[in-house]
């Protein structure tokens, strides 16, 4: 990965107008919202957590129509407490106002996957997110890289814990539910995929003069198996590419939004969706987010799953291949909006 420069400073600096490198070609543009998107964004479904993990067989139901069709969903009475959230976005806000000596004590280096820096960067010529994160190895605990982390930061490390622990508990009750759906006991997946692991990416959009030339992140799908992402309550930034258009993920207050990955994909043999998703800018206020990625080990092979390969009628779509394996090719390749599984699709 290249290092570029920090969004946030060139804003912190001030700037006479967007630099070069962050104009996206027309065609990638984010146009400015529709009204047919808005509606369209009503019908991203909103599941009842509580209901799901009581085995509510409507809610059930939905959430496996949510997964085949859109792909995400947003959850309810997901059990995280509010001050749980309320914590963990005022950690992220403190880290990111830090001035930048001291975030780049945490610099992700060329090959890490963790740290403090800008997304995967593999070509001078490519476009540039309008965007720095921090990405940090969260579970198991145990295999915390704690150099990454800005341990003198007050509160910091216990917000990021508690947040990621209660976080991934509705990863796998998700999971449960879905090895449920897919035919097999409520274990099912974890006996597949072993015990998640957890990368949280922390996200810090400055505002943008020309929202309309920029994005915050590119077009990609996510390779894990399932993403929690934790949003501010009143800024549109997710961008989710539904039937050929692009529809906004509204947030709704406490809320989380989930989205399958591409592993499950691949795990569900093509049932459930791996979707495109971009994230925007606005002009006026900074957006800070938490996607938190449950994902297998990396020396876990992928591939769909016994229960949902029926040869000759679903035979098999993806190919088998060793986690670390895919996400290295994901890296390797500049986000151009494809998603990713079809690095591994069987041709048919
Ligand atoms: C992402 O999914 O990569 C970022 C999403 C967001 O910030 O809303
Ligand atoms: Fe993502």
């Amino acid at each position: 990965s290249l290092p570029v420069q920090s969004v946030q400073e060139i804003v912190r600096n001030g700037y006479q107008s967007v630099p070069e490198r962050y104009i996206q070609e027309i065609k990638d543009r984010p146009s400015s919202i529709s009204s047919e998107s808005l509606q369209a964004s009503l019908q991203i479904p909103i599941i009842d957590f509580s209901l799901l993990a009581k085995g509510d067989e409507h809610e059930t139901r939905k959430l496996d129509l949510a997964c085949k069709e859109w792909g995400f969903f947003q959850i309810r009475n997901h059990g995280v407490q509010v001050k749980i959230l309320q914590k963990m976005k005022a950690a992220m806000a403190a880290f990111f106002e830090l001035p930048l000596m001291e975030k780049k004590k945490f610099a992700m280096g060329a090959n890490d996957l963790e740290g403090y820096g800008q997304a995967y960067v593999v070509s001078e010529e490519q476009k540039l997110d309008w965007c720095d994160l921090v990405a940090l190895k969260t579970l198991p605990l145990e295999q915390r890289n704690l150099n990454f982390w800005p341990l003198n930061l007050p509160g910091f490390k216990e917000a990021v814990e508690e947040y990621s622990i209660e976080v991934q508990k509705v990863a796998e009750e998700i999971n449960a539910n879905l090895s449920i759906l897919m035919g097999m006991e409520r274990d099912g997946l974890k006996r597949y995929q072993g015990e998640l692991k957890q990368l949280m990416r922390m996200n810090y959009y400055p505002p943008c003069s020309s929202p309309d030339l920029v994005v915050g992140v590119s077009p990609h799908s996510d390779g894990g198996s399932l993403t929690v992402l934790l949003q501010d309550d009143d800024i549109i930034g997710l961008q989710i590419k539904h039937k050929g258009e692009w529809i906004p993920v509204k947030p709704i207050p406490n809320a989380l939004v989930v989205n399958i990955g591409d592993a499950i994909e691949i795990m569900s043999n093509g049932v459930y969706k791996s979707i495109e998703h971009r994230a925007i800018t606005n002009e006026k206020k900074a957006r800070i987010s938490a996607a938190a990625f449950a994902h297998v080990d990396d020396e876990l092979e992928i591939g769909p799953l016994d229960s949902m390969v029926d040869d000759p009628h679903r035979p098999p779509m993806y190919k088998k291949i060793k986690y670390i394996d895919y996400i290295r090719q994901v890296l390797a390749r500049k986000m151009d909006g494809k998603a990713h599984t079809d690095l591994v699709k069987i041709q048919t």
